[in-house]
């Protein structure tokens, strides 16, 4: 689906099927008044993103009206319009139109904040539209809405295309995360980011087992032990070689995440394709960086394992040296994220950034902690953790910042290691997860999102359908959009 700015007014749109969005007690625009009829029947009352609709009867240039609700005046977030748009792009799919005009309410909003709000409307429409049906062989059950207008008489058609950019990316990370182990291997993963390269002129390096043997990169090399496919580290640049500010991300990337020779539970495993949901969505951050143009370099670390039990794999109780010399006690298998992550974090540290952001499905106690709303944050820098923060609000990706404070790290030491990567209390997992991989950045000013919770949807969403959902692809996009504006 493309959406397009239709520079006009609300009377002369004339696609079958117009939705406009309406605080709950908002007076209707007189182009719609008309077709309010019903409106006591349907018990419509304006709150959020309950729906309204009418047949025009040939009274209108359009045929259909849908009015969705923005609820109340006070409470209203520029989600709420994300929102209504996904509901308006799936009101037209299920009535199989092949166009749909979203009216951009104008009249409730500051001038400098509508391009902000047809960005969100163009994200909720696109990120609505997208389906994974690749593996589905009953192509004509399919349907897909072609176009999505925004009709306005303002000059907004910048919003159009930044939420075309952002939603764009988090699409391409989304089919991307879906894709099971099966077919999502390291080595996919490493083709579809040098497609991307290709695309968007970055610079590519995909290192092998025996490149990382030699590096020393012995956590990526562990976990990857008992697995068939061969371990990759990706290292994506944006403005390679260019004189302007560095930032790193680093996303983790488990192909499939068993628990290796601690097996996890076999009810739910196959979610487990999602761990590679940290270094998915890095790719989709540097699809928008690349077309937004940041004038900003961008390095981007990806270790890419699987994580399988097998007579080769790694075992409780083995002890290696991670790449940047500290030793670590491998207690338990399936803490395999943050034994890659160290890797890639000292690597990431060696380039000196003027930050660093780890994307990672870290710890299974996110759900206990946050719920399904928020992404843990981690950090050692207030600035950063601002930065992150406000991009959280605007992009509805909202971080909620965690401690980090000693006590966390003194959990994790080893008896007979540096470390050991497992507390042996069972008590705030996710904290004691960031307080391992702390050890591995340094000096470095440096954001950890755990997004295990949040990497995919279970429940039916206004625009993210069941699956991945590409989470931090906006999120981060917009922190190094404030971060670069600020140096
Ligand atoms: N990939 C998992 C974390 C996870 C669990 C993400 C559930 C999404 C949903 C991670 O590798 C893991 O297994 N962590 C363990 C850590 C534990 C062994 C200390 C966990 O959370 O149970
Ligand atoms: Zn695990
Ligand atoms: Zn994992």
């Amino acid at each position: 689906m493309k959406v397009e700015l239709k520079k006009a007014h609300l009377s002369e749109a004339k696609e079958n099927l117009i939705c406009v969005f309406l605080m709950q007690g908002e007076e209707p625009p007189y182009d719609v008044k008309r077709f309010l009829h019903d409106v006591k029947k349907q018990r419509y009352e304006g709150k959020l993103l309950q729906t309204y609709s009418a047949d025009t009867r040939n009274d209108a240039k359009f045929k259909h009206l849908l009015i969705v609700g923005l609820g109340k005046k006070e409470e209203f977030r520029a989600d709420f319009l994300r929102r209504a748009a996904g509901v308006a792009v799936r009101y037209a799919a299920s009535r199989k139109e092949n166009e749909v005009a979203m009216h951009l309410p104008s009249n409730f909003i500051a001038r400098n904040e509508l391009l902000g709000m047809v960005q969100a409307m163009a994200e909720g429409a696109l990120l609505a539209s997208y389906k994974f049906n690749e593996y589905k062989t009953k192509k004509e059950d399919l349907f897909d809405v072609v176009k999505a207008h925004i009709v306005s008489e303002e000059d907004v058609a910048e919003g159009v295309r930044l939420g075309t950019i952002y939603a764009e990316s988090q699409n391409y990370s989304r089919r991307l995360d879906e894709q099971p182990a099966n077919v999502a291997t390291p080595r996919m993963v490493a083709e579809a980011a040098k497609r991307l390269a290709r695309e968007y002129s970055l610079s590519i390096s995909v290192f092998g087992r025996d490149r990382l043997r030699k590096m020393k990169a012995n956590g990526i090399l562990a976990v990857s032990m008992g697995s068939a496919h061969e371990p990759l580290l990706i290292r994506l640049e944006y403005n390679r070689g260019k004189h302007y500010p560095l930032y790193c991300i680093v996303g983790k990337g488990v192909c499939f995440d068993s628990g290796g020779i601690s097996i996890k539970p076999s009810a739910n495993m196959h979610e487990m394709k999602y761990d590679k949901s940290g270094a998915i969505n890095t790719l989709g951050i540097f699809m928008a960086v690349a077309q937004l143009k940041l004038p900003i370099r961008l390095v981007g670390l990806m270790p890419m394992v699987e994580n399988m039990p097998s007579g080769t794999a790694q075992k409780p109780g083995d002890i290696i040296t991670a790449y940047n010399g500290k030793t670590i006690e491998v207690l338990n298998t399936d803490a395999e994220g943050r034994l890659i992550l160290a890797d890639a974090l000292a690597l990431g540290a060696e380039e000196k950034p003027e930050c660093m952001i780890d994307m990672a499905t870290l710890t299974g106690a996110m759900v206990v902690s946050l719920g399904r709303h928020a992404i843990g944050m981690f950090s050692n820098d207030d600035a950063l953790s601002d930065a992150l923060i406000v991009a959280g609000e605007a992009t509805h990706e909202r971080v909620w910042r965690l401690p980090l404070w000693p006590e966390y790290g003194e959990l994790m030491k080893s008896d007979f290691a540096d470390m050991k990567n497992i507390s042996e209390v069972p008590e705030a997992g996710s904290i004691t997860a960031a307080a391992f991989l702390k050890e591995f950045v340094g000096e470095t000013k440096w954001a950890h999102l755990d997004i295990a919770a949040v990497d995919m949807v279970k429940w039916p969403h206004p625009y993210l359908d069941k699956g991945a959902t590409g989470i931090g692809v906006r999120l981060v996009t917009a922190a190094l959009v404030s971060l670069a504006k600020k140096k």
